[in-house]
């Protein structure tokens, strides 16, 4: 723990926050919809790669046509190491765009151009390269979920697996740091690593819901629950987690630990893929509604909403959603990513052989 004092740039930008609206499918439309996809990856030579707040019949599709689910830093990783020449991903921009940084010449689909992400929009480029050049002596560390233009700006991208390790790594070494955007992800990241952090003003609409007080209530509820917690929630709910982690990390921790009840603060699209690696167990959402709240999203992401089954088919079809980087920018903004990957798997080696040893 540290108590170096943080910057926060007092300013928000204003964007629409779209209603939830998931795909409703007519009767007898799915299983037809589904083999058509199926047929469309293999004859497009195409993969497709989700993440797991997505619609179930995303993910099972994924799983079952040899593609993947998982969070944010292993999307990105999949779709390098993966041959297709078409990479199809469902989930938000910055993960697509991520996928045609490291790919260019590979196509990138998605079903939904349109799917945002509330950190991607609350951090323009050119506010941001404003912030950056008021603090030249700092190394620039953003999160994945940023556009590909604020990632050119950037020395180091995170997910949030990683986000700890690395910025231990860069205060070790005596680094300062600029973090933009997630305020309680970068909150947490200076707890966790003791680093000098100034931080942005953006956060995520799904997790800074989650409520304290009623989560407080929840837990007196269901004393043998344990709390898992996405750190991009706010300080006061983190502070009650007995897990905080990526999406891929929770999913691990209901599986490893020996409780049977869970209080999850994340998007509840990931209780698919939870209740299938922890079967018997019991997930429940932690509480976003209560006193004051407004409950924008209702712990599903909006924009992760946007990708169904009909989407997707348009996409393989047409060629719709086709993701495009600017090549100035994409030489740029691979060289962060790529240093992320490289940290991440340099520490995976030393964990392997840490347990091999
Ligand atoms: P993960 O990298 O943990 O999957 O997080 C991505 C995200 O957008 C969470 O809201
Ligand atoms: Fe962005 Fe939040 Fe949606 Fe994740 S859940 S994509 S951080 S708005």
């Amino acid at each position: 723990m540290s108590s170096i004092p943080k910057i926060i740039i007092p300013r928000t930008p204003k964007f629409e926050v779209p209603p939830t609206i998931s795909e409703s499918l007519e009767p007898g439309e799915r299983e037809p919809l589904r083999a058509r996809i199926r047929d469309l990856l293999r004859e497009k030579d195409a993969v497709l790669i989700a993440h797991y707040y997505t619609d179930p019949d995303i993910q099972l599709l994924a799983e079952e046509t040899g593609g993947y689910v998982s969070d944010s830093l292993d999307m990105a990783r999949f779709g390098h190491e993966h041959e297709a020449t078409t990479l199809v991903v469902a989930g938000v921009r910055f993960m697509g765009e991520t996928a045609k940084i490291l790919n260019p010449e590979k196509r990138v689909l998605m079903p939904e151009l349109q799917a945002e992400c509330s950190l991607d929009l609350g951090c323009p480029p050119k506010e941001f390269a404003e912030f950056c050049d008021r603090h030249p002596d700092r190394t620039v560390v953003v999160y994945a979920n940023t556009s590909a233009a604020v990632k050119a700006r950037a020395d180091w991208m995170v997910t949030s697996s990683v986000a700890v390790d690395i910025v231990r790594f860069l205060h070790e070494r005596g680094e300062k740091i600029l973090w933009a955007p997630d305020k309680y992800l970068g909150d947490y990241v200076q707890r966790q690593s003791g680093a000098d952090m100034i931080l942005w003003n953006g956060s995520c609409i799904v997790h800074e819901e989650f409520k304290s007080l009623e989560l407080e209530d929840m837990r007196r509820r269901y004393p043998d629950a344990k709390i898992l917690v996405h750190p991009e929630s706010p300080e006061a709910v983190i502070r009650q987690a007995d897990v905080v982690g990526s999406t891929t990390q929770l999913i691990k921790a209901a599986q490893a630990l020996d409780a049977r009840r869970f209080i999850v603060a994340t998007d509840k699209g990931i209780f698919h893929k939870m209740q299938k690696a922890a079967p018997g167990k019991e997930f429940i959402e932690a509480p976003t509604a209560g006193r004051g709240a407004t409950c924008r999203s209702c712990a599903h992401c909006p924009w992760m909403a946007m990708n169904g089954l009909r989407n997707l088919e348009h996409a393989l079809v047409t060629g719709s959603g086709e993701v495009f980087v600017d090549e100035d920018i994409r030489v740029q903004a691979v060289v962060p990513i790529q240093r992320m990957l490289e940290f991440a798997m340099t520490r995976k080696k030393q964990v392997l052989g840490a347990s091999d040893a």
